[in-house]
């Protein structure tokens, strides 16, 4: 009790038995636990490797983009799947709102993982080992590691990005043979579209423009918002969108647009110009994409 002031000597008093006894038991508490924090640093195989290099988000983004073109096995709504040979390099993007590519990892084999981000600081946590890892833009954080129990596991964001954050989830599998893909679904794969090189000089044909549409629409990101299943939640869908009349906010103006080639060309390399009623909060971030691309990509919105 404060309300009186301690006796002359209180301070000289002897400390009881029992309260030596509390103080040597925290005492070897805390040495114990201050001990362990090292063990388990060395003994305990949880560090993550503490290797990062600097990047660029646009020299990242292409790094990935080529290792998914080369490597893909096949898709997943959407997202492109790859098969990494053990003891490469695998590389993995985050961006609003997906992680880009689904892995299929084989058990007791040895990766290393490149992440990083194209936008903004997004979580990359592994349910339901829970381990967790800070994705920045403009850094790739390594992760070498050993897939030592089979399964799918899924890949959240655990920081929050915006208005897609939940629906960030991407999938690693854990295999140990061809045919633990069956339980997956991933056992006949649809081939992804071949990339049409360019040494080639005769133009494309109006099924291969879809083709590379489709396929830019996968890879560029855009199936992270535009679904072509008809449901907008984050953005338009494209199902049915080329030639429909659309309400759009231009320079704090309702008005009504066409879509057409314009202004879906307009909309991908200036989003911002003409913004839908009804998705002005979610904005979309301008795509760098070249004319031919961008005439792919609408020559596969006019097939939806
Ligand atoms: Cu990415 Cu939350």
């Amino acid at each position: 009790m404060s309300l009186f002031s301690p006796s002359e000597d209180w301070y000289y008093k002897k400390v009881s038995k029992d309260e030596k006894m509390w103080i040597l038991i925290s005492l070897v508490l805390c040495l114990t636990l201050f001990v362990w924090m090292v063990l388990w640093h060395v003994y305990g195989k949880q560090n993550t490797s503490d290797l990062t290099y600097r990047t660029s988000t646009a020299e990242f983004t292409k790094l990935s983009e080529a290792y998914i073109k080369i490597n893909m096995v096949g898709m997943d709504n959407g997202v492109p799947i790859v098969r990494p040979k053990p003891n490469s390099d695998v590389f993995v993007l985050a961006e609003m709102w997906r992680w880009s590519p689904i892995l299929i990892l084989e058990k007791d084999q040895k990766y290393k993982l490149h992440i990083s981000s194209k936008d903004v600081m997004h979580g990359f946590s592994l349910q339901p080992v829970n381990m967790n890892f800070q994705v920045y833009p403009d850094y790739d954080y390594v992760l070498t590691f050993v897939p030592t129990e089979l399964g799918e596991y899924k890949v959240i964001c655990n920081e929050y990005c915006g208005i897609g954050h939940h629906t960030m989830i991407g999938k690693i599998v854990v295999i140990e043979k061809d045919s633990d893909l069956k339980q997956y679904g991933y056992d006949n794969l649809k081939k992804a579209p071949e990339v049409i090189t360019t040494n080639r000089t005769a133009p494309l044909t109006e099924a291969e423009m879809v083709l590379m549409g489709e396929q830019i629409y996968n890879l560029k990101g855009c199936v992270g918002c535009h679904k072509t299943d008809g449901t907008s939640q984050l953005a338009p869908s494209w199902k049915g969108l080329f030639g429909k009349d659309e309400k759009v906010v231009e320079n704090g103006n309702i008005t009504s647009v066409k879509v057409d080639e314009d202004y879906i060309k307009e909309s991908i390399t200036d989003p911002k110009q003409k913004v839908t009623v009804g998705f002005e909060k979610v904005p979309m971030p301008a795509i760098p994409l070249t004319d031919d691309e961008i005439a792919q990509v609408i020559s596969y919105i006019k097939t939806l």
